[in-house]
């Protein structure tokens, strides 16, 4: 038998091919302990500009670098002493946003034209690998088309792209929802988006205050956008199932006939937060009408959780 070309290839990719394809200009997805990355040279125009397109995404947002390490971000960005420190918890699920450094040769459509840059190194064996193999920063929104739900596992950024991105399997991703991002302005630090860091966390780390961002800020991070982690299913929170929905429970659950799924039956929120997005994708494969979720604690990271599931449920636009 020969090969069907009607049947797209094997997206998978080694470390060494998804080198090669990313120096070369192309999109790859790549692991990160946060979401799966869909990838791009940020120095190269075309190459990012592939990521929007891949994507689908409405409009140009300004996307996250992520770097080998901070010799590699401070070539990126202007590090002040209190962006130093937050820069200890690298590798990590953080994300800073910080003053452009001028020349830096990130392309235009990568920073959306702003005088700022969001920068992080990735807690991953696999993406800092293969950043040093690249050995330039990589653009990296979540690997989903616009819209839709962020991959935990390689296996949803090739049902999401119909097997037409490469992509680096690196098992499923640990912390599963995307980093906290902060912007270090001055003496202030202003949280952007929560995230798989918790604001508690940060402070407790480097004895550090850190503000929410207003809900009307200027600053409009994808992230904010009302209706942005969506599944295809109605969502409706802090809810007790009803009969023909799929429910998303949290904690000791009440007894339920329909498709069901517990983000943790021990309410721990470290497991919730890794388990979200995908448990979230495996009840919209059930193609029900709507999904009642629990009540989730607002505290550590259910800030980021309650966050996405708002979203999640926001009306669509
Ligand atoms: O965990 C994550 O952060 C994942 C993984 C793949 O690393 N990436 C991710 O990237 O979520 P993306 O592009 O979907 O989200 C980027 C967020 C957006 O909300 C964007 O507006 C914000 O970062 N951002 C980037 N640069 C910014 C800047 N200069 N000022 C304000 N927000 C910025
Ligand atoms: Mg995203």
């Amino acid at each position: 038998m020969h090969p069907n070309p009607a049947i797209p290839r094997a997206p998978r990719v080694t470390l060494a091919e998804a080198a090669a394809l990313l120096r070369a200009g192309q999109v790859c997805a790549f692991p990160t302990e946060t979401v799966y990355g869909l990838g791009g040279d940020a120095t190269n125009a075309d190459a990012v500009l592939s990521i929007y397109e891949t994507k689908g995404r409405p409009r140009f947002n300004p996307l996250i670098m992520h770097c080998a390490d901070l010799a590699m971000a401070q070539t990126l960005a202007k590090f002040s002493p209190l962006a130093l420190r937050l820069a200890t918890l690298w590798p990590g699920s953080l994300t800073l946003v910080l003053p452009a450094r001028p020349g830096n040769g990130l392309a235009d459509v990568a920073t959306a034209g702003l005088d700022t840059v969001g920068l992080r190194v990735p807690n991953h064996p696999l993406a800092l690998e293969l950043l040093r193999a690249v050995n330039r920063p990589l653009a990296g929104p979540s690997a989903n088309p616009s819209g839709k739900l962020s991959p935990t596992t390689a296996e949803q950024v090739i049902i999401g792209f119909a097997g037409t991105v490469p992509v680096l399997d690196g098992g499923p991703c640990q912390a599963g929802v995307e980093s906290t991002i902060i912007r270090v302005d001055g003496d202030r630090l202003i949280q952007l988006r929560a995230g798989a860091l918790a604001r508690g966390d940060i402070e407790q780390a480097l004895g550090v205050t850190i503000e929410l961002a207003e809900a009307d800020a200027a600053i409009t991070a994808p992230g904010m956008l009302s209706s942005h982690y969506a599944p295809n299913a109605l969502m409706r929170l802090n809810a007790e199932p009803r009969a023909g929905e799929a429910y998303l429970g949290f904690g000791p659950a009440p007894g339920f006939d329909g498709v069901m799924r517990n983000l943790s039956k021990t309410g721990d929120l470290r497991e919730a937060a890794r388990n979200l997005f995908a448990m979230l994708h495996e009840l919209d494969a059930a193609q029900v009408g709507t999904i009642a979720v629990a009540p989730i604690p607002h505290y550590g990271l259910g800030e980021a959780i309650n966050d996405r599931l708002e979203r999640a449920a926001a009306p669509r636009g």
